[in-house]
């Protein structure tokens, strides 16, 4: 009797820990701070509040920006897609597998592409009178109950624009000069799925564009904003909680323009977990900024290597939608939660001040705040002699 309970009572452990295991190495985790209805509310509330700030730089700087990631966009399905001031239909192929991206809006009376467009091959079916249409040039192929395509084909044709799917993300060229798009670099182990992606976090940040990779060169925000505990929490007004000071956080960042391709800029950053006075973990992170709409995140720590990729999105012209997603080895799920935890409380502490702040155009910069200066200057390539201004961005979304 005895031995049949301890019997029953290891066999329970055993699968728990097994339940445990499964979870923390093949479940991804997601974190959203956008679906909250009150915080939503508050948000709102300080937006309308908020001072906007004098002299905004135009909202949607030229660039490619991420529309979904490739598990989003199943063969066969279309979705609809509203950011960067224009409405995009994104769609993957029944036959090459390959997604196509174009104006979600029909020619002929206006139906959305994205919401029961039917894909057939590598085209796309409206949902309200079946004019197809295809991905590869936008151009209209067939109207199903007419004879007189020849005299309707040149006006009907859809834009298409330039898109491009790696590392698991599906992208999209703005350009408001129509230039030709630089190369989004492959990350092997990503994109052959040699990583797997453990878990992502989706923030809704209310703030200029700018304000977001300006972090990485903004030194000193660092050790005032992420140098408390990690267990003080996300929120700024209490992370400084006196019963986590036992714990403590060093960063070192440097950051610095891209000799050989003007669009991208590197940060070097190093971070130094302490408890007490004792250095617990340390973590180099080789950072890549490419364009203002993606950064690539290499972290190098004693068990391997996990890759972060951010992706940032203008909705609207002061909204935007801002998302990491943490890719390691199988085995390494357990890590990739951890530093996923860790990430994430520290992109909220940013959240809130994003969030809150005003876009200060010629901010008041001691010399020691040089990386600042040279990010601006870097980032102004992004604008362009075309690109939207605040107002003319905004006047689309007032109806
Ligand atoms: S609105 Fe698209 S076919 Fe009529
Ligand atoms: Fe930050």
């Amino acid at each position: 009797m005895c031995a049949e309970f301890w019997h029953n009572l290891y066999t329970f452990i055993t699968v728990a820990l097994l339940g445990v295991l499964y979870y923390i190495l093949f479940v991804p985790v997601t974190w959203k701070d956008n679906d909250a209805n009150d915080k939503k509310s508050a948000i709102n509330r300080a937006r309308r509040l908020r001072k906007i700030g004098t002299k905004l730089l135009p909202p949607f700087p030229n660039g490619w920006y991420k529309l979904a990631t490739s598990k989003e966009i199943k063969p066969g399905t279309a979705k609809h897609i509203a950011c960067i001031g224009e409405n995009f239909v994104v769609f993957r192929s029944t036959d090459s597998k390959k997604t196509f991206v174009l104006d979600a809006y029909c020619p002929h009376m206006g139906a959305n592409l994205g919401v029961g467009g039917i894909v057939k091959g590598d085209c796309i079916e409206c949902p309200f009178h079946q004019w197809k249409f295809d991905g590869e040039s936008g151009s209209l192929v067939n109207i199903p109950y007419s004879e007189s395509l020849s005299e309707v084909e040149k006006f009907a044709k859809i834009r298409k624009w330039t898109s491009k799917e790696v590392n698991g993300l599906v992208f999209v060229w703005y350009h408001r000069e129509n230039e030709e798009p630089w190369e989004i670099p492959v990350i092997d182990e990503v994109d052959n799925g040699r990583f797997v992606c453990h878990g992502w976090n989706e923030f809704r940040v209310h703030s200029h564009i700018q304000d977001i990779p300006e972090n990485g060169a903004d030194i000193a925000h660092l050790a005032t904003v992420h140098g408390s505990n990690i267990l003080g929490g996300a929120d700024i007004n209490n992370m400084r909680n006196s019963w986590f000071s036992f714990g403590s956080h060093i960063w070192n960042a440097k950051w610095s323009s891209n000799t050989y391709f003007k669009h991208m800029a590197t940060v070097k950053l190093t971070h130094i977990y302490k408890l007490l006075s004792f250095k617990l973990i340390e973590i180099d992170a080789d950072i890549d900024q490419i364009g203002p709409g993606y950064v690539t995140l290499v972290l190098k720590l004693i068990f391997g290597k996990i890759i972060i990729l951010q992706t940032l999105t203008p909705l609207e012209p002061l909204v935007q939608n801002l998302s990491h997603y943490f890719y390691a080895p199988w085995y390494l799920g357990w890590l990739a939660k951890f530093i996923m935890y860790g990430e994430t409380i520290n992109v909220a502490r940013d959240v809130m001040i994003w969030n809150s702040k005003e876009f200060v155009r010629n901010p008041l910069l001691p010399k020691e705040e040089k990386p600042l200066k040279m990010f601006r200057s870097w980032y102004s390539q992004f604008y362009s002699e075309n690109s939207k201004t605040f107002a003319q961005a905004h006047e689309t979304l007032e109806w």
